[in-house]
């Protein structure tokens, strides 16, 4: 079955050598890098989203296993809730990540989009097997119920679209960061250290169905390894000097990670 829908027309596209199309005649050719621009109004580029200095470094950060105990744990939700050849839908996937880790290990129809065509790039370039777009939360390029999983990692929420593209019978999975989550990075960082609330996103129209606990620690031994973990953070936007200074002199860095992974269906 196609999933996709064209972004003009709402018609459902169909694939042929390196292109899809609608019954409209709408369109849209994949890039040599294997990714498609889905983004109604075709207002995407490079100004979108993250940089590609900050893509390339989440892409670094994350290729070393870091953060591998969500990736496994995602993986291992996902494939509870859903079947081979099931469509699984990654939202916001950033440079591809979490997409290729679950689509080497699980039978299922992968798909992943994000507004950044510079993460969507790098996202085509893994050649994991999936289907990578860019396109926006606000307007998701998927025909209504077509997605039997979804995953959502550290991205805004949309609960209305999210509710509008899962089976009645699909989950959606949110991560947030939990509680300790880079606990030993703050207290680098801040002189008082708050603990994070872990508060979940408005999810009107969806009702949680399991919450999974993962818990670690790394030691982060490289400047390359600190600096990118802190550009992934919402910390690297407001963090005092004195303590950009500390972590500038940081040799070495151990720190809890933590991550609440919330499963979701459609509320009745
Ligand atoms: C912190 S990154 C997380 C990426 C990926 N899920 C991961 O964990 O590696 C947040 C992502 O959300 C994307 N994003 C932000 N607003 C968006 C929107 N309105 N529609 C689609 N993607 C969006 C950004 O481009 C960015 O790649
Ligand atoms: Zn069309």
């Amino acid at each position: 079955m196609n999933i996709l829908k064209c972004p003009v027309c709402g018609q459902e596209l169909r694939y042929n050598e390196q292109v899809f199309r609608c019954e409209n005649r709408h369109s849209y050719d994949v890039a040599k890098e294997g990714y498609v621009n889905l983004l109604a109004g075709r207002k995407s580029g490079d100004s979108i989203g993250d940089n590609k200095e900050m893509a390339l470094s989440r892409r670094g950060f994350l290729n070393k296993g870091w953060y591998e105990p969500l990736a496994k744990a995602v993986t291992e939700t996902l494939d509870r809730y859903s079947d081979d050849g099931d469509s699984v839908l990654d939202i916001c996937c950033g440079e591809g990540y979490y997409t290729e880790y679950a689509a080497k290990r699980l039978s299922r129809e992968f798909y992943g989009f994000d507004l950044s065509k510079n993460m969507v790039r790098l996202a085509g370039k893994r050649k994991c097997g999936a289907t990578f777009f860019v396109a926006n939360i606000a307007a998701i390029p998927i025909r209504d119920s077509a997605i039997k999983a979804a995953f959502h990692l550290f991205a805004p929420f949309h609960a209305a679209e999210f509710r509008r593209i899962i089976a009645d019978d699909g989950v959606i999975l949110t991560a947030i960061p939990g509680r300790d989550h880079l606990l030993g990075l703050k207290e680098i960082l801040y002189d008082k250290p708050y603990l994070n609330d872990e508060k979940g996103p408005e999810a009107d129209g969806l009702q949680i169905v399991e919450i999974i606990r993962v818990r670690d620690e790394i030691t982060l031994d490289t400047h390359q390894d600190i600096d990118a973990l802190f550009q992934m953070t919402p910390y690297y936007y407001h963090t005092p000097s004195e303590g950009m200074d500390r972590l500038a002199r940081c040799e070495s860095l151990t720190t809890p990670i933590e991550f609440v992974i919330i499963v979701y269906k459609k509320k009745p």
